[in-house]
């Protein structure tokens, strides 16, 4: 069940109150008193901006960057005293859903926007030269970096920056009759540069269109046993299991934490498509699809490496700016992925969109007003932080 709505979850997956108590007294805990991340795996969110140096303190802001089923693939690299280089951590991909890592390379644009935007906060600028050692192929990525930055004192605060900690992607089903207004669809799509043009939609019959590709998206993914099964390997359950890896699908709180520790939810319950916790997964989505008032997507001029290292940063100061619009946003990726059983669907995605090669649209997102949701968890920014020999020649 990737992304999990986790009330919804609960009530359609138990079935009952019967077996909710049942399944509390096994667990023996206070249900209400368990949140749905553990304080250990969001520290990140709030020790932002500390760190010995000032790439440390700009990198505990990038650590907070949206990315793909947060894996946070990304490995960095400290060379010398005011530069650092930005690579993929390459045991960190999606290899069924994302076999070309369009996704992973979108979630480096994202880091690299929010590491110069967190140099802001603490004085400084960075100069980003992208792919230095040249860039990646269009079938796969590899060994070279993905980014040079050079640190230098100098910069000032993007307002931006101020939303970096209160972003979230909201998982949740958002209020359907309160639509975004004209001025700020219009707003989003005034973010368009030259790289990226950003559209977005609440006109109704075109939601409803789009809705229900996005979820015959989501249901071409979940029924296929080996795109699902890298979700569900993904799957974090509880909050002991969270807390020790602090990436991935977070699945936690309240009576989950109770059904994970009695062994009613399980990632093989989760795997059986004739399991109960399976169809929860999928009505969950149905409810997030319904609950989309408008949606915003990202398109490149083509789908060169630099084009989705460019969707990513406008992703992100867009996601930025619709935190500070008191505003949700979802990115639902699923129909835009590259794996034959998808095409067809994709192929009805960018005819609704009236999207021709050799663009490329690189991301759609739900968006509207949602509820409050918990951070997300973030590993320690300083596990990125590897050798540098291992990873590279001298700068
Ligand atoms: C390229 C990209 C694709 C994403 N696709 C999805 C998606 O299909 N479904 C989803 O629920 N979230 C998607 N996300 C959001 C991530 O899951 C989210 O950023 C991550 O879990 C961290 O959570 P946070 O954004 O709240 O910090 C995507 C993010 C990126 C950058």
């Amino acid at each position: 069940m990737p992304h999990a709505n986790r009330r919804r979850f609960l009530k359609w997956t138990l079935g009952g109150f019967a077996a909710l108590t049942t399944a509390a007294v096994a667990g023996g805990v206070g249900v209400s008193l368990i949140p749905e991340v553990p304080d250990a795996a969001i520290t990140p969110w709030r020790t932002a901006g500390q760190g010995q140096d000032v790439r440390e303190r700009a990198l505990s802001y990038a650590v907070l960057a949206p990315n793909p089923h947060n894996l946070q693939s990304w490995l960095i690299e400290l060379v010398g005293d005011d530069r650092m280089r930005l690579y993929v951590d390459r045991s960190r991909l999606l290899p069924e859903t994302d076999p070309f890592s369009r996704q992973i390379v979108i979630g480096q644009g994202c880091f690299l926007e929010t590491l110069v935007l967190g140099a802001g906060l603490v004085g400084y600028r960075c100069a980003v030269s992208l792919f230095p050692q040249g860039s990646f192929g269009a079938d796969g990525i590899d060994h070279r970096p993905v980014a040079d930055i050079h640190l230098s004192a100098g910069g000032s605060a993007d307002p931006l920056a101020a939303a970096i900690t209160l972003r979230r992607s909201v998982k949740e089903p958002f209020d359907a009759k309160r639509l975004p207004s004209e001025g700020q669809l219009r707003a989003l799509t005034a973010l368009s540069t030259a790289d990226v043009r950003v559209e977005a939609t609440a006109a109704p019959d075109r939601v409803a269109r789009l809705r229900g590709l996005l979820y015959e998206g989501m249901e071409i993914e979940t029924r296929l046993p080996r795109t699902y099964m890298e979700s569900v390997k993904l799957m974090r359950i509880g909050s002991t299991e969270i807390a020790q890896y602090r990436d991935g699908i977070d699945l936690g709180g309240g009576m989950i934490e109770v059904l994970g520790r009695a062994g009613i939810i399980t990632r093989e319950a989760l795997a059986d498509p004739t399991s109960n916790s399976f169809q929860a997964g999928l009505d969950l989505y149905k409810a997030m699809t319904d609950g989309t008032p408008a949606l915003v997507w990202f398109t490149t001029p083509g789908n060169r490496r630099e084009d989705q290292i460019a969707a990513g940063r406008a992703y992100q100061r867009l996601a930025l700016s619709v935190t500070q619009a008191g505003l949700a946003l979802h990115p639902m990726s699923q129909l835009l992925q590259e794996y034959p059983e998808m095409a067809g669907a994709l192929k009805r995605l960018l005819a609704e969109l009236d999207s021709k090669a050799p663009e490329r649209v690189q991301m759609i997102a739900r968006i509207g007003y949602g509820p409050e949701v918990s951070p997300a968890p973030r590993r320690d920014p300083a596990t990125l932080i590897a050798p540098g020999p291992k990873l590279s020649m001298a700068f």
